[in-house]
This record gives structure tokens, sequence and C-alpha cells, in this order.
């Protein structure tokens, strides 16, 4: 910790510190504390936690991002093509791969979402294809390292020169060959007309609780390892659009494959929508996490906002997808919800309407009426559901009986020093911290994020502890906030544009990077508090804590992180009602030195956990050092 020691006198000096908790007198919790937030950025849905391995499967393009063969490339001397035939496989995928050779065998080549994993385990695949063709495709995992095709399988033509006809497959390599692979089709071209046309050609590893079109396991079981309590989706900043069309729309995220036609998303790439709407709910369910469900609130972030007197169409779009959630199958968007075959409504208590609306031209708009129209529409149908505004800047949470979403993106030392931040917000977890990361090094005049300046690659330990603070700030406010989610969640290490992420991934799924925040969270969320338990004339800074009880294990617990201490700190904690002998379990996470950080194959955090027995009085004596994190459990 040499770093902080150097010559500073600001540092806060304290060696000893003791912390009496009483067992009476606390607020309840939300019961929802730590949860997550996800949005398709660069490859973190499409090629990501959505499990799809085959990229620019459908050519789907727009007027932003124009449909283009890239990644593809072909196998013999065939010629490829981008076409918009006069009868599409879809009006939602109007653009198809022509592929035309003379004789010979010939086909595509894709290299998947930067490689493509090979294990001796089943994919299931298909491809859709129209024209005139006697005789069988392969369908082939090609180790471009060695050569060697590891893995084919042969699918009968059922090709057809009058309509497009989908041919599904599935293939079970013989042997593992690591990443650098690609998926291949190929075809006898003496056998056709001189080309034939492809479309919407897909290959899926085993997924998520098997789910067809679902989810790669490994970032789903490291999902789960926080146990969060929340998904908060489908963005962001990618639920808004740039410009005018193109927002997310839910109605175009459902159904068969081939009738979502994907849209140009915020992060610079034309979004597949494989991971849509039903999607999102099937990972709610399978992680138990409620969802926290944000509807387009007419804005898109080039500025364009949708006038007052024509917004009721996007209100009315709300409550429809609303209806294909909760609606039963007698209404139209539930009988919709049933004829894809999902009879079952969810349930929705949570809806954010719009994105950090108080950010671009979009301030002035919605705190004077695109807030309130989406509120107003929904609770009068839906008098349970929090309607969350995306910002915290207006009074909407005091003056509407609605919640707010507080987001902060800042340095380490901003984090600790908004401690007390939400001391004077309104009760009633009314404000959730949907988005929050440390992202920069301190500076010496203090201050917040330089969004200019480079940001750091992965969190680093010593922001991590600040966001720790920063949680346990939040938690002492339980009954006023309802949950935090660190953002962005995932980052594809061979194509993103926003660091730090929480969890770094690439096509090797043994190689995924759960940072250090992420142990923070995960230890964080591991205990979680009921109610919260009043402590006798509290002192922070260095050491920073909350303290509660939990229902489910009937636990008192001790949460405590410390910032900018000179000294090792000899806490002795007492909980009312707790004597001599008692039994805790201290757990301490700390790490080499304040910039230390995850990265493949690395993990610098270091987790101590040791059993404690309370002393003399019930004082349970451990010492703690500078930038440590640490929950200390005993049993009520
Ligand atoms: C409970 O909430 C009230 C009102 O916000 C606050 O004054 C009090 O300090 C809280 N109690 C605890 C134990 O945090
Ligand atoms: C197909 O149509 C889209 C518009 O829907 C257009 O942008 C694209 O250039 C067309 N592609 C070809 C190959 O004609
Ligand atoms: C293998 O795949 C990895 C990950 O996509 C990539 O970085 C690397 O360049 C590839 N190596 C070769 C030899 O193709
Ligand atoms: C694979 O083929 C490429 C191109 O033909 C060649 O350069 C490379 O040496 C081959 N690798 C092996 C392991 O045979
Ligand atoms: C070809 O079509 C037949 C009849 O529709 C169907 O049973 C078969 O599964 C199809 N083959 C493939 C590979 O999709
Ligand atoms: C995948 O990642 C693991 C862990 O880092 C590593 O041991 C392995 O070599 C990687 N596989 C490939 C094919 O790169
Ligand atoms: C496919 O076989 C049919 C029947 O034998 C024949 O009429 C047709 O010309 C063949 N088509 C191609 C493209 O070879
Ligand atoms: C893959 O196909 C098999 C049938 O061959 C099916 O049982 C399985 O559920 C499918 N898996 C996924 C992830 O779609
Ligand atoms: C989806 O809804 C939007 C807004 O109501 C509408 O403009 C669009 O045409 C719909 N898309 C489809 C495929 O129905
Ligand atoms: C931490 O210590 C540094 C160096 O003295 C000081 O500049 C900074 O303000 C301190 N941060 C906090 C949150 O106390
Ligand atoms: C985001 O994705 C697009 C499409 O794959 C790519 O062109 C762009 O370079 C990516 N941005 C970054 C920063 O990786
Ligand atoms: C710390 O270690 C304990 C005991 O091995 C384990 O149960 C817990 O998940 C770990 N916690 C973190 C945050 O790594």
């Amino acid at each position: 910790m040499d770093f902080f020691v150097l010559g500073l006198t600001a540092l806060a000096g304290v060696s000893a510190l003791d912390i009496k908790v009483a067992n009476t007198g606390g607020n309840a919790t939300s019961g929802k504390q730590y949860g997550i937030m996800f949005e398709d950025i660069n490859h973190s849905g499409d090629g990501g936690i959505y499990a799809e391995l085959i990229r620019n499967r459908a050519f789907q393009g727009s007027a932003v991002f124009p449909s283009t063969i890239e990644p593809w490339t072909s196998i013999g001397d065939a010629q490829l093509s981008l076409q918009n035939l006069s009868d599409p496989l879809s009006s939602a995928l109007p653009t198809s791969l022509n592929v035309a050779a003379s004789s010979g065998k010939v086909g595509i080549s894709n290299p998947g979402y930067w490689g493509i994993e090979v294990k001796v385990q089943q994919y299931n695949g298909s491809f859709w294809v129209k024209g005139n063709y006697n005789g069988s495709f392969t369908a082939s995992l090609y180790d471009y390292l060695s050569n060697e095709t590891v893995g084919s399988v042969e699918v009968p033509s059922n090709a057809s020169a009058s309509e497009w006809q989908e041919h599904s497959f599935t293939l079970t390599p013989e042997k593992a060959a690591g990443v650098n692979n690609t998926f291949q089709i190929t075809f006898d071209a003496s056998a056709t007309d001189g080309s034939l046309d492809f479309n919407l050609i897909s290959l899926f590893p085993p997924t998520y609780n098997n789910r067809p079109n679902g989810m790669r396991p490994d970032l789903m079981e490291a999902l789960k390892g926080l146990n969060p309590s929340f998904l908060r989706f489908p963005g962001g900043n990618n639920l808004e659009g740039n410009d005018p069309p193109y927002y997310l729309k839910w109605n175009e995220t459902i159904g068969p494959l081939k009738d979502r036609p994907g849209y140009p998303g915020t992060w610079s790439y034309e979004n597949t929508n494989g991971l849509g709407l039903v999607e999102y709910l099937h990972w709610c369910d399978d992680l138990g996490m409620e969802p926290v469900l944000a509807v387009w609130a007419g804005f898109y972030l080039d500025d364009p906002v949708i006038p007052e007197d024509e917004l009721q169409p996007y209100i009315d779009d709300a409550l429809n997808e609303l209806d294909f959630i909760m609606g039963d199958q007698n209404t139209n968007y539930g009988a919709l919800r049933a004829s894809l075959g999902y009879p079952d409504p969810w349930t929705i208590n949570y809806i954010e309407v719009g994105n950090e609306d108080n950010l671009g031209g979009g301030g002035s708009s919605y705190e004077s009426y695109r807030f309130q129209a989406f509120k107003y529409a929904i609770n009068e149908k839906y008098p349970d559901i929090l309607v969350m505004a995306s910002t915290a800047d207006f009074d909407f949470a005091e003056t509407e009986d609605a919640g707010e979403d507080y987001h902060q993106y800042t340095r380490s030392d901003y984090f600790v020093s908004q401690f007390n931040f939400f001391d004077n917000f309104i009760t009633g977890f009314k404000t959730m911290i949907g988005e929050y990361a440390a992202v920069q090094p301190n500076i010496p005049e203090g201050g917040g994020t330089d969004w200019n300046a480079a940001r750091w690659a992965f969190p680093m330990w010593i922001g991590t502890v600040s966001e720790a603070v920063f949680l346990i700030g939040a938690e002492r406010n339980a009954d006023k906030m309802f949950g935090a989610a660190y953002a962005p969640l995932f980052q594809n290490l061979d194509s993103y544009e926003w660091a730090p992420d929480l969890i770094s991934y690439s096509a090797n799924t043994s190689a995924d990077v759960l940072s250090t925040s992420y142990h923070m969270i995960q230890l964080m969320s591991a205990h979680r508090i009921s109610t919260t338990l009043p402590i006798d004339s509290p002192s922070f800074d260095p050491v920073y804590y909350v303290a509660g009880h939990s229902n489910s294990s009937d636990s008192y617990i001790l949460k405590s992180a410390i910032y900018n201490s000179t000294e090792t700190v000899s806490m002795s904690v007492t909980f009312d009602g707790v004597s001599e002998g008692a039994e805790g379990t201290l757990t301490v996470l700390t790490a080499p030195d304040p910039f230390s950080y995850n990265d493949v194959g690395s993990d610098v955090v270091k987790n101590t956990t040791i059993s404690l027995t309370a002393g003399s009085d019930g004082v349970f004596e451990f010492d703690l050092d500078d930038l440590s994190i640490s929950v200390l459990e005993v049993k009520a």
C-alpha cells in the first residue's frame, strides 16, 4: 500500500475502531439490492451472452450499416454476391447470399465471432436455400490451424427454385479443436443451375438450460455466481437508437428468427435481435431475476424528440408490449404471445421509461411531458407497477409516486466522497442505481469523469473498493434504494468500444475474465441484509460500513470497506444480544496493489475466509488493511 503512504498528510489515521450494532430500530430492504444491467454493446449480445456462433448470419443491413458479405468467404471458385430477390426469405430478411459456380465442390465459410470454439458436443444448425440442387450439402467445422475438418454432416438437399427451404442438422465433432475454426457449407456446383441463394445460416452450441435460440452457458454461470435479483434490459443507449426511424422496437424482436429484421444499434453495428424480448424473459426465469423493463420514451440519442401531440402511438406501443408480456390469451397481444408458443404470461413489476433522458436534448421534454405521459398511461392500466424515471435529476419520485434510476461513472475518490449521497433521498425503494462504475484514475484536483480521456481497460482494485464504499452507502439507505447494477456487464475482447466492463470474454469459453468488481459484487450479494441495524455513534472515513440482519440465514452482518487509510485498522465489533463464544465468519477481499486488475488467465483478488469467536462481552476482534473489502457474518 506504499502508493498511499508516501508523504501524504491528508490520509485518515485511524488505528482502532469500535462498532456497536443494536438489534432493533433498522429499516427493511427491498431484498433486491444486487442485480445486473444488460444492453448489446458491440457483440455482448450477438456473439456474447446470446450463443449464436455465426456472425452476419442473415446479411442484415440498414441505411446506417448496409448489408455486407463480411466476414463470409468463398470456398472453391464460388463467386459471392448479395442480392435482394423479388421473393426474399421474408420481408424482415430481404438480402440473401448468392453462391455461383459452374462446377466442383464450392461453398461458404464463416469465422464466427472471432473464432468458433469446437468441443465434442452437439451443435444444432440450420440454413435456408433457394435454387435447384440435386445433391447434398456438407456442413462442417474446419480447423484452420491444422487445415482439417474436425466434424461434418451430410445434409440432403430439399432445395427448390420456387421457394425457400429450411435445412436443419446436428453436428458432433470427433475431437475438440480450440477456437481457430470456421463453419463451412459446401455443395456440388455441377448439380445446380449455376448458383444457389442462402440466408439465415445459424449454428448453436449447447445452450444454458438447453433452450433453443439460447444463451452461452459459461456466461450464464458467471452471472449466476452473482446471485442477481433483477435484470435491467434492453438498455441503455441501445434502447434509444441514434436517429429516426431506428430504435429498439420490441415487436421486431419476437417470433421466428426469419421475422426479426434487426436494427442499427447505437454501438456501431447492426443488431440481429436474435436476443429478443422472450429471450430476455427466459434469462430472468433461468436466473430467478425480477425483470426491470425499459420502454422507448420518444427520444433518439442524436436529439430528435417526439412532440407531445405525436407521442400517443409510442405510449400505445408500450402498453401493447405489456399486454404481450402480461396479458391473458384473450387480449390481442396475449394471443400473439400464445401463438408463438408461450401461453403463460410473465409479470412485470418495474418499468423504466427511456434511458438517461436528462442527457442530450431530452431533458426538458422528459420533464414537461414525456415521463408523465408514459407513467399515467401505464399506471392507469397497471396500478401496481413502479414506473421509474430514467434519471434522478427531476423530482418525479417525490411528486409523482414514481421511481428513478441514478447512474454514476466516475473516479474512485469521487465515489468515496459520495458515501452519504443517498442520505436525503426519499423512502419506499424508489431509487435504483441502474449503472455505476469507477472508470478512471483519480486526478489531483478531484472531480468526475473526463469522457475525452482514456478509461481503464478493466476494473482496477482501487475503483472496485470505491464502488464498495458507494454501495455500502446505498445499503445504509436500504429503505430508499431498490438495487444497484454495475455497467456495462460484458466486453467481447475481440470487438468492444467501452471499457471497463464487469465480465470479459472471447470465443474461448474457458477464458472468461471475472473482474475485480465482479468479486466485490459477489461478496456483497452473497450476504444479503434484510433489515439494517443502527450503529452506536458511527464514524466513517477511512472505514465505511453498514450492519444488518439477514432473515434467510438468521445472522448479523457487517459489511465494510477501507479507503485511504495510513494504518491497519483494529476492529472491535459487537452485536447487541450476541455474547461471548458466538461464532462468526469473516471474509476479506484484497489485491496486491491499487491498480491490480484481472485479465485473461489471471485473478489478483485474494479471498481470505476465517472463523472468529466472540471474546468477552461478545466482541469480535480482527484487523483490516487499507483497500480491503470485508463481510463479517455472525449467527444470531
Ligand atoms: C432508517 O431510515 C430512517 C429514515 O430514512 C433513518 O433516519 C434511519 O437512520 C434509518 N435507520 C437505519 C438503522 O439505517
Ligand atoms: C437491398 O435492399 C436494401 C434496402 O432494403 C439496400 O440498402 C441494399 O443496398 C440492397 N442490396 C442489394 C444487394 O441490392
Ligand atoms: C485464433 O483465434 C484468435 C481468437 O479469435 C485470434 O486472436 C487469433 O489471431 C487466431 N489465430 C490464428 C492463427 O488464426
Ligand atoms: C494450412 O494451409 C495454409 C494455406 O494453404 C498453409 O499456409 C499452412 O501451412 C497450412 N497449415 C498446416 C498445419 O498444414
Ligand atoms: C426436407 O424436407 C422434408 C419434408 O419436408 C423434411 O422431412 C426433412 O426434414 C427436410 N430435410 C432437412 C435436412 O431439413
Ligand atoms: C482457452 O483459454 C484457456 C484458459 O486461458 C487456455 O488454457 C486455452 O489454451 C485457451 N484455448 C485456446 C484454444 O486458445
Ligand atoms: C435434378 O434432377 C431432376 C430429375 O432428375 C432433373 O430434371 C433436373 O434437371 C436436375 N437439376 C439439376 C440442377 O441438376
Ligand atoms: C438441439 O437439437 C436437439 C435435437 O436434435 C434438441 O434435443 C436440443 O434441444 C437442441 N438444442 C438446442 C440448444 O436447441
Ligand atoms: C413495430 O411497432 C412499430 C411501432 O408501433 C411499428 O412502426 C412497426 O411497423 C412494427 N413492426 C412490425 C414488424 O410490425
Ligand atoms: C485520498 O487521499 C488523497 C491523498 O491525500 C486525497 O487527495 C483524496 O482526496 C483522498 N480521498 C478521499 C475520498 O478521502
Ligand atoms: C463495433 O462493431 C462493429 C461491427 O462489428 C465494428 O465495425 C466496430 O469496429 C466495432 N467497434 C469497436 C470499437 O470494436
Ligand atoms: C470466498 O471464498 C469462500 C470460501 O472458499 C467462497 O465461498 C466465496 O464464494 C468466495 N467469495 C468471493 C467473493 O470470492
